[in-house]
């Protein structure tokens, strides 16, 4: 829309609630991985209760003129009892400093995960006596409207937080349930069809976190939201349930498989050497499953795939074994193309492991190794390396390599003993 198009006012959301944030029309990359198409709005908010006004978040610093201007024209600066931040990143909390400076009445809340970041802001003393620190269950006073706070840590950051108004049944949820879209028409029965930047956002933004999403889910779902007032993107006064069901429908664990352990086998291989050792380690694994557990095993080569489905199959998956070619001292290309992947999704805790053939030097599977640990997987099994062509004694380290991964998975994994004269 031009920029001329753009309200200058609050704009009214229910009785005293008043949307006070800022539009980004021209923006077209968010946070270096986030593509936006028409850009995005920073979402803040005013509330007016019999004892005073809160702000609910701020805007990014260099749209801090437009919020304070739409602010002043629903309220004085000595009017400002409370300042709620549901998340510190810099698009919600650029004008908060200013916003203390001019509103010297004012308290912010902020969950307790918040503590350390609020140094990065400012200086904690320049507003001594000012920050309260505010979980679930606790609520700010407003005279006749009180607002309450769940803790949400996560939502992508640990200091997240969601606001509920209960007298208007409004949500100020932060990024949760947002999205990047910018439409001046600012209500979701209103705007464009933002169904896109909805997922795209789940996607990019709250996937990873998707167990905390559904922790989140479970305080919200019994609230009777009439409206949900996100920090970016369309209000959502139609229908908002729809989007709640929509995250419960996203972050849902697949049912597909429930109950079965699951171990992925990527490998790429130049002259068949990797795949081979590939083949063995998928072998070892189903080698595991008897009548104490199954473990189902699938083996990809990542010549022939796209990246997309393998992090959906990651992202239920168990343990995920990755086979690599050394080409000048590195893993390949697609390898690390899949592992930059692995932070779309929740990879925390699974098991890993790596092998690969090599000519000379064979760096591969360590440095796959370090990456996987770096990304919190458990790698409790040294890697396989195979010089050139690989040995019968390489293949079957391999094959043991696959079945200790899979019994690992069905608990049965011999328990390792350290021989403590090696630790001196
Ligand atoms: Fe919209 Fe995580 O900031």
């Amino acid at each position: 829309m031009p920029a001329a198009a753009l309200p200058e006012s609050a704009v009214s959301v229910a009785p005293g609630v008043h949307w006070i944030g800022a539009f980004d029309p021209d923006l077209r990359n968010f946070d270096i991985i986030l593509r936006t198409a028409n850009g995005t709005s920073y979402n803040a908010y005013a509330v007016r209760g019999s004892a005073g006004v809160a702000v609910i978040d701020t805007v990014k610093l260099n749209f801090s003129e437009t919020f304070f201007r739409r602010l002043e024209s629903i309220a004085d600066y000595d009017e400002i009892t409370t300042i709620v931040l549901n998340h510190l990143e810099p698009d919600h909390s650029g004008a908060l400093p200013e916003l203390l400076r001019r509103a010297p009445g004012a308290t912010l809340l902020v969950s307790p995960q918040a503590r350390l970041m609020l140094k990065g802001l400012f200086d904690p003393g320049e507003f001594e006596g000012r920050i309260a620190f505010v979980g679930t269950g606790d609520s700010a006073d407003l005279g006749d409207r009180q607002l309450e706070f769940f803790n949400t840590p996560y939502l992508h950051w640990p200091d997240t937080q969601c606001t509920w108004l209960a007298a208007e049944g409004v949500l100020f949820s932060a990024d949760f349930l947002g999205c990047h879209y910018c439409d001046t028409r600012l209500f979701n029965d209103a705007v464009g069809d933002f169904r896109f930047s909805f997922e795209y956002y789940y996607a990019h933004i709250m996937r990873p976190f998707r167990a905390h999403v559904r922790t989140a889910l479970d305080l919200i779902e019994p609230l009777p939201i009439r409206i949900i007032a996100p920090g970016h993107g369309p209000i959502l006064r139609q229908d908002p349930r729809d989007y709640v069901a929509r995250y419960r429908s996203l972050s849902a664990p697949s049912l597909h498989g429930a109950g079965t352990k699951t171990l992925l086998v990527f490998y790429i291989s130049a002259y068949g050497a990797t795949r081979r050792m590939a083949e063995a380690v998928a072998a070892g694994a189903e080698s595991a499953s008897s009548a104490a557990g199954e473990v189902r095993v699938s083996l990809y080569d990542l010549e022939g795939g796209h990246a997309q489905p393998f992090v959906d199959l990651i992202e239920e998956a168990d343990a995920l074994v990755f086979g690599s070619p050394t080409i000048n001292g590195d893993a390949v290309k697609p390898v690390w193309d899949l592992l930059s992947s692995l932070t779309m999704v929740d990879v925390k805790g699974k098991l890993a492991a790596a092998f690969g053939s090599y000519g000379w030097s064979g760096e591969a599977v360590p440095m796959i190794e370090d990456r996987l640990r770096r990304l919190k997987l458990r790698v409790p099994l040294p890697g396989v390396k195979a010089r050139l062509t690989p040995t019968a004694d390489d293949f079957s380290a391999c094959h043991d390599l696959g079945r200790q991964i899979a019994l690992h998975l069905l608990g049965r994994a011999t328990p390792r003993t350290i021989d403590m004269a090696n630790l001196v």
